[in-house]
């Protein structure tokens, strides 16, 4: 395979002017360039791509950090990221973090050695000084969906509290009074922010109670398990919002199993807008959120900071969309 110095011999110039040439630096003459970039096809020459990445360069791999891949709202989001990363020929490494922040940080450790661009979190065990780390290295990274509010990188998630608000309201508007909450892990903004805007809204009605609101994993076996505890609490309840899509298909199955009619007896309206709420029996009513797009616009600001160098500390909060379904139907019988 022919290396830098083949290529300068065969052009008549220094190893220097090859690695300006291929690093494209525009230091270079267009005559000498162009015998460079001669012997290089004529070579079939692949630039070393660790010395290219040692040489400050970009190696046109990013880093995509996700949470659990088990869930398909995450395949969603990765989607938006690579569409993006690819078009702009970049090539994009998934790791599975499990929210294990001690997995997180072996991933951290391992593509940094690997001189990756940049990296997009979209778990919640990054922590504020592994953030500052990075920005001290001077690698280009973006929070995505539960990355903390931090003030040293740009987070982009859905507005979660408002999604929460809106559910509630349209569980209220479909003639529910005693509404439950079946949340996700507390350690989780997403699941902290709609949690405040289920309380923000349900608090306020007369057949509220705190035991209302039951603890869910954001899988579809805790959504089954707070069904037998709400009931336990509250045979009466007519209304159930679940903090993501899955804990809502597991509601379902409780009810069901037990002989509930949705809607007619309970409604239930989950959040995230994943495909698998259109084959639910009854279809899942949901608050959808733009996954696909928060994936692009997280690319899209890493990919800017790996071109300018300079790093944006934004909170972008996207607009979430209700997408009513039969599983909160009025006057079904
Ligand atoms: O379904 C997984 C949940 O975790 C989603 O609601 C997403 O926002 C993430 O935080």
């Amino acid at each position: 395979m022919a290396t830098i110095k083949d290529v300068a011999r065969l052009a008549g110039v220094s190893v220097a002017t090859v690695s300006r040439v291929v690093n494209q630096k525009n230091s270079v003459n267009p005559e000498t360039a162009g015998q460079v970039l001669k012997a290089i096809e004529q070579l079939q020459y692949e630039p070393n791509a660790i010395a290219r990445g040692l040489a400050g360069k970009k190696m046109g791999i990013i880093a995509l950090i996700l949470p659990d891949i088990l869930n398909p709202f995450f395949p969603a989001l990765a989607r938006g990221v690579e569409d993006v990363a690819n078009n702009e020929g970049l090539t994009v490494i998934l790791g599975n973090s499990d929210d294990l922040g001690l997995k997180e940080s072996s991933y951290i450790k391992v593509l940094k050695k690997k001189y990756v661009d940049g990296f997009i979190f979209a778990s919640n065990t990054i922590r504020e000084e592994d953030v500052e780390a990075l920005r001290k290295e001077r690698i280009p990274i973006v929070l995505l969906d539960r990355g903390l509010n931090t003030a040293s990188c740009t987070v982009i998630r859905s507005n979660n509290r408002e999604g929460a608000k809106i559910a509630v309201q349209h569980l209220i508007e479909r003639g529910c009074q005693r509404i439950a909450h079946i949340y996700g892990p507390q350690e989780v903004i997403t699941a902290r922010e709609r949690l405040l805007g289920y309380e923000e809204v349900a608090g306020g009605l007369s057949g509220y109670s705190p035991s209302l609101m039951v603890s869910g994993n954001f899988d579809i076996q805790s959504g089954r398990n707070a069904v037998d505890q709400l009931l336990a609490r509250h045979p009466d309840l007519d209304g159930i919002f679940a903090g993501n899509d899955l804990m809502a298909v597991g509601a379902l199955k409780a009810l069901h199993e037990r002989g509930i009619q949705v809607p007619r007896q309970v409604k239930v309206c989950g959040f995230d807008g994943i495909g698998l709420t259109e084959i639910t029996e009854p279809e899942l009513t949901t608050v959808a959120q733009p996954i696909y797009e928060m994936g692009e616009l997280a690319a899209q600001m890493l990919l800017a900071e790996i071109e300018s160098g300079i790093r944006e500390n934004k909170l972008i909060e996207l607009g979430v969309t209700l997408i009513p379904r039969r599983s909160t139907q009025k006057g079904e019988t």
